[in-house]
């Protein structure tokens, strides 16, 4: 058997750092070789997904983790607050980061880029690990092209922070590059209510849907004479996010520089 990856997860005790503890401990291609959180250590992390006795135990320096270790790839599903220093940390050690935590700025970027082909090394900055999200997004845009008067609705938990949601931003950004810029509606419709039409990109409308019960879902809606196409991705489980997750972990080993978007990493 070819040597497996060996991975560090950072977030650990995280929703989604278990999902990824999970998802590793499944592969036999990947080996969990150290854990990182704030402050659920000294734990063994395999009880933090219903298996303990692993043998690696959680612990909060990241920097120590990584000399001990020694892993091929860091996952981070942290914060955004420590998203830039943790993937400097990662890149100084010579682990590739791969990061699903959103807060970096275009500079931030170009620099971690330079940082990580200074060292030979990739990583990955991926807001969005669901393939069905990106697809959901490729396919807007491609229908954008010949649909040219869209509105997107997104529904999240009436916890979160943003809105509108960052993929709904993207999927926008995507929107607006296929098509011309177009005002949409009737130029003299009033808002009874303010906000009643949403919130205003490049001439169309993101509606943003907060309620309790919701995990992660969007609507785009195309609308032409006769007709309305609606492309639609619902997300009910972190577990979902996985196999994108391994598919960037083991595209990551044949990569240098940083990528933006998980999305690169599909065929
Ligand atoms: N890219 C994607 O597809 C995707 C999908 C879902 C979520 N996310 C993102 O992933 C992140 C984690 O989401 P979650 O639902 O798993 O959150 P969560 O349950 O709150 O877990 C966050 C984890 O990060 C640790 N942490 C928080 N702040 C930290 C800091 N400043 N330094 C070091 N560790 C820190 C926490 O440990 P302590 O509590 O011990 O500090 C905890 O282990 C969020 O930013 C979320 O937006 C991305």
């Amino acid at each position: 058997m070819s040597e497996r990856i060996k991975i560090a997860v950072a977030g650990a005790s995280g929703r989604m750092g278990r999902e990824v503890i999970r998802m590793v401990l499944e592969d036999d291609q990947l080996q969990l070789v150290a854990a990182i959180a704030r402050s659920a250590g000294p734990v063994d992390a395999g009880s933090l997904v219903g298996k303990p006795g692993i043998g690696i135990m959680v612990v909060s320096d990241l920097s120590a983790a990584l000399d001990a270790a020694r892993p091929d790839v860091l996952v981070d599903f942290t914060s955004p607050k420590s998203a830039m220093p943790n993937t400097e940390t990662a890149i100084a050690h010579g682990v590739r980061p791969i990061m699903g935590t959103t807060g970096f700025t275009p500079e931030q970027i170009t620099e971690l880029d330079k940082q990580c082909r200074d060292k030979g090394i990739g990583g990955l900055i991926a807001p969005n690990f669901s393939i069905g999200a990106i697809l959901m997004m490729k396919f807007s845009s491609m229908a954008a092209k010949y649909f040219p008067h869209v509105e997107i609705i997104e529904y999240h938990g009436d916890q979160k922070l943003d809105a509108p949601s960052g993929t709904s931003i993207k999927t926008a950004e995507w929107i607006a590059k296929a098509r011309q810029e177009l005002r949409q509606g009737n130029p003299s419709e009033e808002e009874v209510i303010e906000g009643a039409r949403g919130g205003y990109y490049n001439g169309f409308r993101i509606h943003s849907v907060r309620l309790p019960g919701v995990f992660a879902q969007q609507e785009v809606i195309f609308g032409a004479f006769g007709q309305t196409l609606k492309i639609r991705h619902d997300s009910f489980d972190r577990a979902g996010y996985m196999p994108g997750v391994n598919t960037a972990i083991k595209k990551i080993m044949s990569v240098t520089g940083m990528v933006y978007g998980f999305e690169h990493f599909l065929d």
